[in-house]
């Protein structure tokens, strides 16, 4: 995408944003840092930071939070020294809690949104605990490494039908012509395969319930969320620290497994409990809700796509055309959030990887099981970082 282009969409989106919020974060200034010396970004971001997770967050998430430690609103209180339960910490958990329905256009449609611990990892086994019935049934998408934890946990609580899989082809596409038994008690899918660079551009339709684990590309771009049921994900990529984990669910799929749930497991538990079942992770929710303000402000899922679309394209136009490099994944299921790619010499390694390094990239190498590298490229990387990646690859091919 042009330069030219670029600021057009970074105009008409900051003119929306600005009409709908008065925005404290400059839009532009996300986008351009790096060419601005001048922005907060620039002026304390040490590195390009593309670490897939835990990763990068808005600079003004990091100071905020930091001061929310040292004092939290003022109270002559650190955020870590008061109870969860003081009207303070409440206000903060209510707004989490309102603010990810709002931004995922789910108020008022029947969504409860908690902020639980244990990861996407204990969402694999509370899913099939809450929602797969007594001698029941689910399907699931075999997508990647996650995907496959998903189905593991599954597997201990009654018959996991496996839809399709591209494990065969190292996970590098996303399967499609398969069938889902409109018998099973709900679907299982993974949008966005961190470790492979996959992204699923569509969900099928079907009449049973949609369970989504969105951990690594929630917020990033505009779905129909009321097509999905439950959605879970890990706050440490588009969200916040980790620590905590985001589990947005419609309240009529519960309660019918006839199973006893663990109360610490039970979905319908927590709700009531309004997320206070237990002592939440109070510091990664403050964050999470500081990331949350920062994307209401900056206009919301449609204006980061758009930046997110931006940054991808840059990317992977290079990655396509650098005859030095190739893309990992197949090029109609490539991820806008983590690209995948290679070296097509391998020879080329040690002086790709100085140059990077030397560049201020950081987290770029690949996960073990695809090799080469892996730009992760959430919501608060700035285009300039992937300015500078782009920069790199090409000056690797005119010294070759
Ligand atoms: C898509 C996806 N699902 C699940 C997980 C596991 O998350 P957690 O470490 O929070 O258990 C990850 C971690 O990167 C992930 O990317």
């Amino acid at each position: 995408m042009s330069t030219s282009k670029i600021s057009q969409i970074i105009g008409a989106e900051k003119e929306k944003s600005e009409h709908i919020h008065k925005p404290h974060f400059n839009l532009e200034a996300l986008v351009n840092s790096g060419k601005n010396t001048t922005t907060t970004q620039q002026q304390t971001m040490k590195k390009h930071n593309y670490s897939a997770g835990p990763c990068i967050l808005p600079q003004e998430v990091f100071e905020k939070s930091a001061q929310a430690i040292l004092d939290f609103n003022n109270s002559g209180l650190s955020l870590l020294e008061i109870s969860h339960r003081s009207k303070d910490f409440v206000a903060v958990m209510e707004e989490a809690r309102a603010l990810v329905l709002e931004l995922l256009g789910l108020e008022g449609k029947g969504y409860q949104a908690l902020f639980l611990a244990g990861g996407a990892s204990l969402e694999f086994l509370m899913v099939p605990y809450n929602l797969m019935k007594e001698n029941g049934k689910a399907a699931y998408l075999d997508t990647g490494t996650w995907a496959s934890g998903a189905i593991k946990e599954a597997k201990y609580f009654g018959e996991t039908v496996v839809v399709a899989s591209s494990k065969e082809q190292n996970y590098n596409h996303i399967p499609t012509n398969y069938t889902i038994p409109s018998d099973a008690n709900y679907f299982h899918c993974t949008s966005n395969n961190t470790i492979f660079g996959t992204q699923m551009k569509s969900f099928p339709d079907t009449n049973i319930p949609v369970v989504c684990d969105m951990s690594s590309d929630i917020f990033s771009r505009v779905l129909d969320f009321s097509k999905f049921d439950l959605i879970y994900a890990g706050a440490q990529k588009n969200m916040g620290p980790a620590g905590t984990t985001l589990v947005v669910v419609k309240e009529e799929i519960l309660s019918k497994t006839g199973r006893y749930i663990p109360s610490m497991l039970d979905y319908e538990k927590h709700i009531k409990a309004e997320s206070m079942y237990n002592t939440p992770p109070v510091f990664p929710i403050y964050a999470s809700l500081l990331t949350l303000q920062w994307l209401k402000n900056l206009g919301g899922i449609r204006a980061i796509e758009k930046i997110n679309n931006a940054k991808a394209n840059l990317l992977y136009s290079e990655i396509d055309r650098n005859p030095l490099f190739k893309g990992a994944a197949n090029v109609e299921d490539r991820s806008n959030m983590n690209a995948t790619f290679l070296l097509n010499d391998e020879s080329h390694t040690e002086l790709f990887d100085k140059m990077w390094k030397e560049a201020g990239i950081s987290g770029l190498p690949g996960h073990r099981s695809v090799g080469g590298y892996r730009a992760s490229m959430y919501n608060a990387l700035p285009l300039e970082s992937v300015q500078v990646l782009v920069n790199v690859m090409k000056e690797l091919e005119n010294k070759i």
